[in-house]
């Protein structure tokens, strides 16, 4: 069976011949993700544990001579830089993604050379799945497979990463950069996002990960997330005040907040709760995750949304009623929003002979509810970012 990475990677080859009348040299695919635990605390320095899934974005590519960058989605939309001059736009397009990337890795020592790029890809977008990380990670392996460089894994994270704050104008943490390029199939990622040292955690057999998607879409999104950073920042301060220098939110322990939260503006004071209460749970998630303790696991995924919801206040009525409906379903170990939240998806941890039994519930019980519909999955885990230079069949057929 040809796997999904195959077939979308198939559609930008598709696109890229129908669209340049050639065959491209090289193919590049990333992953999006979905986070199991840990969320809003890697700009706080602080643990995920997130893990790379069957959704994908891949790029054909070429090199052209003309010092252009023309790059096409699979829907036909397009956009021609010149790669020597590529700035911020201010118009938040998707091409932002690959211009930043290419500038980055230009200002890095790529030359400055044209290239026909087409994306394609079946990661969902603006649904808290990392469909730009996808993006950034696929165009840094595209790039750097074009022009022979090698770039540290953790190096190209960190590269993607700055062409979203600089291009894209999100001040994102480093999880789902790091995970798209770092994942691996079968397992979580326990990333420390101050040292950037992992553990690859396997993942439970037997258990299914669905993904449930609100439908909702936050126009919001952006400015609603860098000003959580700023709450971030300003609790920090005040904190430090008190306590002396903290590099991070995850300087602060529990119990120092304990005592000191009362001084903060209550605001600032439950965002710190969440951060601060968030890194422990996914220390004691990850034991759990080793020891195959998946209720304790569920437990922690449930607690994670309260606290998101009620002190981060990321979280929308439609993500709650969701993770209500999953908790009321038979087999189901937990459930929480993944990703930025404001709208997106939900995961649900459940025993995989109930799998079925769960998307019949919520597609029966969300619309009932909401008045919307849902879009369900069980997605598995998979490997993170690839490149290759693509041979078409003729390349291996000798004329005799
Ligand atoms: C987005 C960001 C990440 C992370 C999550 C919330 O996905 O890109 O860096 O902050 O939100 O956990």
């Amino acid at each position: 069976m040809i796997s999904n990475r195959e077939s979308i990677e198939a559609q930008a080859v598709a696109a890229f011949t129908k669209r340049f009348g050639t065959a491209p040299a090289v193919v590049a695919s990333a992953p999006g993700r979905v986070n199991l635990i840990g969320e809003h605390v890697d700009y706080n320095d602080g643990l995920v544990l997130p893990a790379a899934i069957d959704r994908t974005t891949a790029i054909a590519a070429a090199p052209r001579d003309d010092g252009r960058l023309v790059l096409v989605t699979d829907g036909g939309q397009e956009g021609t830089f010149a790669a020597g001059r590529l700035h911020p736009s201010q118009r938040r397009a998707w091409t932002d993604y690959l211009t930043g990337v290419a500038a980055l890795l230009i200002a890095r020592g790529m030359p400055p050379r044209g290239a026909s790029m087409t994306v394609a890809s079946n990661v969902p977008r603006g649904a808290g799945l990392s469909s730009s990380a996808a993006l950034e990670l696929a165009a840094a392996f595209a790039f750097t497979e074009l022009n022979g460089m090698t770039v540290p894994p953790a190096e190209t994270a960190l590269l993607c990463q700055r062409a979203e704050h600089e291009f894209a104008g999100v001040k994102c943490g480093i999880m789902d950069q790091f995970v798209s390029c770092l994942g691996r199939r079968g397992h979580a990622l326990l990333l420390d996002c101050r040292t950037l040292a992992y553990e690859q955690v396997p993942l439970p057999a037997g258990a299914d990960l669905l993904v449930c998607d609100t439908g909702v879409r936050r126009a919001l999104g952006t400015s609603e997330y860098n000003r959580r950073r700023e709450e971030c920042g300003e609790g920090l301060r005040l904190l430090a005040d008190r306590l002396g220098t903290l590099a991070a939110l995850r300087d602060v322990s529990p119990a120092q907040l304990a005592a000191h939260g009362g001084s903060l503006p209550p605001v600032v004071r439950r965002r710190c709760e969440h951060v601060v209460s968030e890194i422990a749970r996914v220390t004691l998630s990850a034991s759990a995750l080793r020891a195959g303790n998946l209720a304790e696991f569920g437990k922690l995924m449930y607690d994670s949304h309260l606290s998101l919801r009620r002190d981060y206040e990321v979280s929308c009525a439609e993500l709650d009623q969701l993770v209500d409906i999953c908790a009321e379903a038979e087999g189901v170990y937990g459930a929480r929003m993944t990703g930025a939240g404001f709208g997106g998806c939900v995961i649900c941890l459940v025993r995989r002979e109930h799998a079925e039994g769960v998307i019949r519930r919520i597609n029966d019980e969300y619309p009932a509810r909401t008045g919307k519909k849902a879009s369900v999955y069980a997605c598995a885990s998979d490997d993170g970012a690839q490149s290759r230079p693509f041979h078409t069949h003729d390349d291996h057929t000798t004329t005799p």
